[in-house]
């Protein structure tokens, strides 16, 4: 490809990361927003998968899974914008549990090729998986968001993702009970 047939494609490739990240902004300023005085952390995960579910319309799953109290290397469903999501995941199964077992975001691109991964809805393809970090680096849970389109997570999405859950959940200790 010679430079002239490449330039467009370089402006284009600017102008939609530029989009993006104008998109990302917006959302955690709505969160920060929305949030702010509510110091439940359920009514925070609730209003963060709403708003990020009804920002991003490609994200077909958007949700929590939290640590148990009672359990604690399991991972209990939290509160999600979706179809039905498995209820329970140990901590090292799936996508879910090796994010939170490992304590790092993992961004997927084509979940079937990922060992183990748990498929709640057949529909799902891409997924970003951000480990929820609270008070002193203790792990509180994850959020998990899918797409039906193959790839579509990336290390912008992660980014945001990591800054609006620390900016939410960094100073608790536990999310449920
Ligand atoms: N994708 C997850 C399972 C949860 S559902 O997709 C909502 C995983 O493999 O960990």
């Amino acid at each position: 490809m010679d430079a002239r047939s490449m330039e467009p494609d370089l402006v284009q490739a600017a102008a939609i990361a530029e989009r993006k990240a104008e998109e990302w902004r917006r959302a955690a300023a709505e969160i920060t927003a929305v949030i702010e005085g509510e110091p439940q952390p359920v009514a925070r995960m609730a209003s963060i998968a709403c708003l990020l579910a009804q920002r991003f319309p490609h994200f077909f799953w958007t949700g929590f899974y939290c640590r148990d109290p009672e359990r604690p290397d399991e991972l209990v469903i939290g509160p999600y914008q979706g179809t039905m999501g498995c209820l329970r995941i140990p901590f090292g199964r799936g996508v879910c549990g090796t994010a939170a077992a490992e304590r790092r975001t993992l961004i997927i691109p084509d979940v079937h090729a990922f060992d183990g991964h748990i498929a709640c809805d057949s529909r799902s393809n891409s997924e970003i998986v951000v480990p929820v970090i609270g008070a002193q680096g203790c792990l509180l849970g994850v959020l998990d968001i899918d797409a039906t389109a193959y790839g579509v997570f990336d290390a912008t999405d992660a980014e945001w993702l990591e800054r609006i859950l620390s900016d939410a959940f960094g100073e608790y200790r536990r999310l449920l009970g």
